[in-house]
Parts: C-alpha cells; sequence; structure tokens
C-alpha cells in the first residue's frame, strides 16, 4: 500500500504507539492542536496499535480523521469534552480494537444507536471505559445486542436515582466483565441502597466487580438480587461488615471481598454459596475472628485468607465440614495463628496446603 503523509515511511515501522497528551502538543502555536495536526495526521500510520489522545481537547469523534487505522487496538480519549458517545461509522473499519476509553469526558446521555456500529462486526472482547463521565441517563435498548469484553463504570453518576435507572438502561448487554462502582477520591454516591444494581438482572456477564461503596451500614440485602447467578464476584474496597442474603441456587463458582469490613470470617453464610470453588477474603484490617464454620461446600477448592488480622489457636479441621475437595488454605500474613494440622473430618484424599504463617504485627 503506497504510503502518503507528512511521515517518512521508515517512522512507520518503528512507530507502533503514538501519544499525543497536552504536555506534548502544548507548544502547538495553533488551537486547537488536533485541528492543526489536521486531517492527514495519522494517514501513513497504517500500522499504528496504540493511539493515546488525552487531554487534547477533543469535542466530538465525527472529526477524528482515525477511520484508516485498521490494526489500532487501543484508543485512549481520556480527559477530553466528548459529550456524545455515538460512534460514527467509521468504527467498523477498526476491527482490532480492543480498549476504548472516555474516561473522564462530558457524556451525559446514552441512546439508542450510540452503539450500534459494535453490534455490526464481531468484537469479541472491546474493553469501553465510560468512568467519570455525568451519565444522566442510559436509554433502554442502548446496549441491547452488544457483546463487550468489560464494561467500566465508575464514578459516572450523580446520585443513587440516576444509577439506579440509567443500570436499568443497559438491559441486553453481553459483558465478560462489568465494574461498577466509584473512585476512592472521587466518592459521589454515599451509601449503597437498596435496589440500586435491580437493573442487571437483564445483563448477562460472567464476572461483576462492585468497588469503592463507603457506606453499607443499611439495606444491603439487595447486593446478591441480581448477580446471584453471576459465576464470579468480586468485592473491593467495600465497607460491608456483613454478607448480604444469599439466593436459592446461586451459581456463585468465585467470590472474592478485598479489603472489605467483616469483623469474622462469615462462613455460615458464604455456605449457602453452595457452588463455591474459589473464596477470597483478604486485606481487611478489622477480620481477626474465625469462629463460624463452613459447611457442605462440595466443590470448594481453594480458600484464600491471607493479609487479614486473624487470630485463633487451634486451626482448621472444626472450621471444614464436608469440604471434600478443600486444597488449598492461604492463611498469610494474619497476626497470630497457630495450625494444629488436624484435618480428621475432611476427606483422607485431602491435601490442605497452610502456606506458611507470617507474623505481621
Ligand atoms: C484546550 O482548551 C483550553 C481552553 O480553551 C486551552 O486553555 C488549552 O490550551 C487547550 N489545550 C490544548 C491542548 O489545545
Ligand atoms: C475504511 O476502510 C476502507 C477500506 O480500507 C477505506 O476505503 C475507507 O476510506 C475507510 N473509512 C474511513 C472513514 O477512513
Ligand atoms: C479479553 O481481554 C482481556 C483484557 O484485555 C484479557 O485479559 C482476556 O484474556 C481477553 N480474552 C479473550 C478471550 O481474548
Ligand atoms: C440526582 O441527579 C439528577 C441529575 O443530576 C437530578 O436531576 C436529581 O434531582 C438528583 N436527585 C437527587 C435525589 O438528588
Ligand atoms: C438464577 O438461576 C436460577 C436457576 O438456574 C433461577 O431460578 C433464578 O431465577 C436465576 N436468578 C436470576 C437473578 O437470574
Ligand atoms: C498466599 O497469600 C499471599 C498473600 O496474599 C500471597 O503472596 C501468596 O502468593 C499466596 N500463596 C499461595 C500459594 O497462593
Amino acid at each position: 500500500m503506497p504510503r502518503r503523509g507528512p511521515l517518512p515511511p521508515w517512522t512507520l515501522v518503528v512507530l507502533l504507539q503514538l501519544v499525543l497528551v497536552s504536555s506534548q502538543v502544548a507548544g502547538c502555536l495553533l488551537s486547537p492542536c488536533l485541528e492543526y495536526l489536521g486531517t492527514a495526521a495519522f494517514y501513513g500510520l497504517t500500522s499504528l496499535k496504540k493511539l493515546v489522545l488525552v487531554e487534547t481537547n477533543i469535542t466530538s469523534l465525527s472529526d477524528l480523521p482515525i477511520g484508516h487505522l485498521h490494526t489500532l487496538q487501543e484508543l485512549n480519549l481520556g480527559h477530553n469534552s466528548i459529550a456524545s458517545l455515538k460512534l460514527p461509522k467509521y468504527f467498523t473499519n477498526l476491527t482490532s480494537l480492543r480498549h476504548l476509553s472516555f474516561l473522564s469526558n462530558k457524556i451525559t446521555y446514552i441512546s439508542k444507536g450510540d452503539l450500534g456500529v459494535l453490534g455490526d462486526v464481531n468484537r469479541l472482547n472491546l474493553t469501553l471505559v465510560l468512568s467519570l463521565n455525568d451519565i444522566k441517563c442510559i436509554e433502554p435498548g442502548s446496549f441491547a445486542g452488544i457483546h463487550l469484553g468489560e464494561l467500566v463504570l465508575r464514578s459516572s453518576f450523580a446520585n443513587y436515582s440516576v444509577m439506579q435507572k440509567s443500570l436499568q438502561g443497559l438491559t441486553g448487554l453481553q459483558v465478560n466483565r462489568l465494574i461498577v462502582g466509584e473512585f476512592s477520591n472521587s466518592q459521589r454516591l454515599e451509601d449503597f441502597q437498596s435496589g440500586l444494581l435491580s437493573g442487571l438482572c437483564q445483563v448477562q456477564m460472567q464476572e461483576f466487580v462492585l468497588i469503592c461503596f463507603r457506606d453499607f451500614e443499611r439495606d444491603t440485602d439487595t447486593l446478591f438480587n441480581c448477580i446471584g447467578n453471576v459465576s464470579s464476584i468480586r468485592l473491593v474496597n467495600l465497607e460491608l461488615k456483613e454478607v448480604s442474603e444469599v439466593p436459592m441456587f446461586s451459581q456463585v463458582k468465585q467470590l472474592e471481598c478485598k479489603t472489605c469490613k467483616f469483623k469474622e470470617v462469615p462462613a455460615v453464610k458464604l455456605s449457602l454459596f453452595k457452588e463455591l470453588r474459589v473464596l477470597r477474603i483478604t486485606k481487611s484490617k478489622h477480620l481477626n475472628s474465625f469462629r463460624q464454620k463452613f459447611e457442605s461446600l462440595s466443590n470448594l477448592e481453594v480458600i484464600d485468607l491471607s493479609e487479614n488480622r486473624l487470630s485463633f489457636t487451634g486451626c482448621c479441621s472444626p472450621q471444614f465440614r464436608e469440604c471434600p475437595n478443600l486444597k488449598h488454605l492461604n492463611l498469610s500474613f494474619n497476626s497470630d495463628i497457630s495450625v494444629t494440622g488436624d484435618f480428621t473430618n475432611c476427606h483422607a484424599r485431602i491435601t490442605v496446603k497452610v502456606v506458611a504463617t507470617f507474623s505481621k504485627d
């Protein structure tokens, strides 16, 4: 293919990444800079894989001269003033795109058809980042029939009612991993209220991540209502003090609570997740007691309780009843644990690996 444009051909061989951030284009004499770069700006870059256009005052996608970048895998449009998520037709050309970030833009309304081009082409694994926008409404149907690898919505909504309604607009979405929540330094929603995630009953996903909610004191009992059949759930940096009600016949296979506020290993409630294979409760500085018993978790293979403040003597046989497949127990980095090594209640075949215990305090 003949190469045109302002850069000599040899540049193309080495230049697979192009990063334009404000500090680098601050020297532009004309403003806005992208106009200065002109519509021919990326013409020769037919092998470009990553394009970073952060803080470049872009207000609209329609004029970006990138429709010929067939090899582009990552497009980072963070910290601009893009108001519409309407993906222009040229996105159908970007068949290699895997990561598309609109972090910190001005997207307020997402309408049916905005993401239409993503439905047209076979895109199996695109990550779409919409965090730090001020989304007021997602029109139901906007995500219907769309398959994404990952969708990230952190600090994207002004308040509880806007978030709850907007999540209902995700109906029909299929996504491998959905990440919802806040940033710790940009928390707009103060607390988790009942029904916040009710819209997720209409979303098909493999993994759900809820991150950075401060206040969980009331109304946590609907937390699992619409995510009880997701195979993997990660709860990260939540001030969750108790495990919410576990739905009957839950399909959750992996559950992680990282930096939550449990004081005690909530083994009784967690034993209601009958399909559980991997359980991790880590980095919780309030977690010091392990008295409750895990019971009848026939698929449970891995428990990671590392980096808490657990303190007990006489582990671990009494804490696990009918957990015949438990193979790995990690108690590293806790306060004061003595392991008796007696696992008589468990099935004889098991090798439970208790990873070396280190005293941190
Ligand atoms: C973006 O716009 C602001 C305000 O109009 C201006 O001060 C700034 O220099 C512009 N930045 C770039 C990279 O063009
Ligand atoms: C999309 O790709 C086709 C085929 O390479 C090309 O003719 C067309 O100009 C591209 N579209 C845009 C908007 O660049
Ligand atoms: C999808 O993308 C994610 C993140 O980029 C990656 O970890 C994962 O392996 C990919 N999955 C497939 C099936 O390509
Ligand atoms: C939530 O935010 C929306 C949009 O910013 C606003 O119209 C509404 O009044 C707010 N509701 C509450 C309860 O604060
Ligand atoms: C989860 O699956 C069970 C049975 O497979 C079904 O009865 C239940 O309605 C499902 N729950 C949700 C929230 O989809
Ligand atoms: C146990 O947990 C510690 C701390 O999280 C981690 O570094 C280590 O890799 C884990 N060990 C195993 C065998 O998983």
